[in-house]
């Protein structure tokens, strides 16, 4: 075979693989370094040409040329038209829909508790109470001697208690704060105030117990503050809460601090009534405690008890939430879960 058709079917070869055989980029590469690379066929056939005399060299020089440019061109064609296939599938496979509309940023909320608390604040301030706080950790003066429980009084027992040193422990109500209240006054000075807050006492962790938990406190102390104003302001906070329909009973009880003293019941929110598992058959749920304040209570903080009276409560801000929301198990509320909290 001679050069010239040598040539030619390295040419034709050539175009015949390109064409047929080659899937990607990556591929048309490989060959136009097989032909056309500095070792290429073609360029070592360029190569060989200064073995040829002067005539040959500039007629074949031509025909190797001419084999190279046309082979080049090839390649560029081929190269366009694979970057365009290429481009065309990366479009089709990451297409993005622009008319889905957004995944939206997950936006936090307030805690059931939290909303709870704001619900009953919003009640009391809108019967012109104040809101009042006081510290955690707290002096067992004021968690107790100044309520009327000292230090070896029995009722102790009942609120188990984490004690810090002999005269300061996590308190274990908020009823200190009326304490504290009142002798951030001026004697004898009317106060309409709820307190809310955490407490903390030495009990089990249960779905009705945990050893911390919220409460609001609530003290009234005027001139003339009868057990009627006791009975309407909670009628009237415990109607707002759970609905005008609820029942409400004031059952005799004891507290030292106030006395008379009273718990409140109302009516079963989950049978109304009738006695189910929730009120374990009776029909009521007790909700607070309350009394008119102890007149040992007023004077130990410098009110006098012959000029002025008053009347105390203290609710469980769980209790009421587990019942708002139909919450049955307290644990709830502290586990953090997010499968229950996005639920409010
Ligand atoms: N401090 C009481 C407790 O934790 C609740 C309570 C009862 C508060 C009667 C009061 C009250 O202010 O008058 O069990």
């Amino acid at each position: 075979m001679g050069l010239e058709e040598k040539i030619a079917a390295l040419k034709a070869q050539a175009r015949e693989t390109i064409d047929r055989h080659v899937e990607n980029l990556a591929e048309l590469n490989d060959l136009r370094v097989k032909y056309l690379g500095k070792k290429g066929e073609i360029t070592s056939l360029l190569r060989g040409l200064k073995e040829l005399n002067a005539e040959d060299r500039s007629r074949i020089g031509k025909i190797v040329n001419d084999a190279k440019n046309d082979l080049s061109e090839f390649i560029a064609k081929k190269n366009d038209e694979l970057h365009a296939r290429e481009l065309k599938e990366r479009l089709e496979s990451e297409r993005i829909d622009v008319t889905l509309p957004g995944r939206k940023a997950w936006q936090g909320h307030l805690h059931p508790l939290t909303l709870t608390l704001n619900q009953i604040k919003k009640i009391f301030l809108d019967m012109g109470f104040t809101v009042e706080e006081g510290p955690e950790i707290e002096e067992d003066y004021f968690n107790f001697e100044a309520l009327n429980l000292p230090k070896d009084h029995p009722a102790r027992d009942m609120q188990d208690s984490f004690y810090i040193t002999d005269e300061i422990l996590m308190r274990t109500q908020t009823s200190p704060v009326q304490a504290r209240t009142m002798q951030a006054h001026e004697p004898n000075s009317p106060i309409r105030m709820i307190a809310p807050g955490r407490v903390y006492r030495r009990d089990d962790y249960d779905a009705t117990h945990s050893p911390m938990f919220t409460q609001v406190e609530g003290l009234v102390i005027d001139k003339g503050i009868r057990l009627s104003d006791l009975k309407g302001t909670l009628e009237l906070f415990l109607h707002q809460i759970f609905g005008n329909d609820v029942g409400v009973r004031f059952r005799p009880s004891f507290f030292p601090f106030t006395e008379p003293s009273a718990e409140v019941d109302i009516s079963c929110v989950m049978c109304h009534g009738k006695g189910c598992r929730v009120c374990k058959g009776t029909g009521w749920l007790e909700i607070l405690g309350s009394g008119m304040v102890h007149p040992h209570v007023l004077e130990m903080s410098g009110y006098d008890s012959t000029k002025v009276s008053g009347y105390a409560f203290g609710m469980g801000v769980e209790r009421i939430a587990m019942l708002l929301y139909g919450i049955d198990d307290l644990r709830l509320f502290y586990d953090n879960d997010l499968r229950f909290l996005r639920q409010f």
